[in-house]
């Protein structure tokens, strides 16, 4: 029973869009909206379907990440990254570190992180997306 319920709730879940028409940075992280973006020390623009936050970011913790999870308990951690001291994000080091690469402790991240020409009101509409509860 309980197997076929949640059958049930995974079926209708996947058929259903993610994102409300209006939800910029929804659209902006499940790739509906492209914000172009480079590997860093390469000025080619990627190809748009390679840089949706989805293909390397999760929304929840996950062991199978192959990048950090997105949630608002990870960003607002005040944790060592990548070795660095203890540092957390806000709305301005988020930004940065997509822009730049570069982590609130001043660390430079893996260049599998692309950088993103992004601009002021996309990025605040994805930081809020990513730390709404
Ligand atoms: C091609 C894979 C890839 C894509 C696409 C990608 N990222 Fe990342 N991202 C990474 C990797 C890998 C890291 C970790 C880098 C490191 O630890 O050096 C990272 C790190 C980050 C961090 C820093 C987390 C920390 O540990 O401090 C943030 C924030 C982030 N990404 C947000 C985004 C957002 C938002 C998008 C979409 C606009 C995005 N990423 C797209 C691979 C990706």
């Amino acid at each position: 029973m309980l197997a076929l319920a949640l059958l049930g709730v995974s079926g209708s879940s996947k058929a259903a869009e993610p994102c409300s028409s209006s939800d910029v940075g929804c659209a902006i992280f499940y790739g509906k909206r492209a914000v172009p973006a480079e590997l860093r020390d390469d000025n080619r623009l990627l190809p748009g379907a390679t840089t949706r936050c989805v293909n390397c970011h999760t929304r929840t913790a996950s062991p199978d990440s192959f990048a950090p999870p997105l949630t608002p308990g990870y960003l607002f951690a005040a944790a060592s990254r990548r070795g660095g001291p203890a540092s957390s994000y806000d709305e301005p080091a988020f930004c940065r570190v997509l822009r730049e690469g570069i982590d609130p402790a001043d660390v430079m991240l893996r260049k599998a992180m692309p950088h993103y020409r992004i601009s002021d009101p996309d990025c605040k509409a994805l930081w809020h997306f990513l730390t709404q509860p």
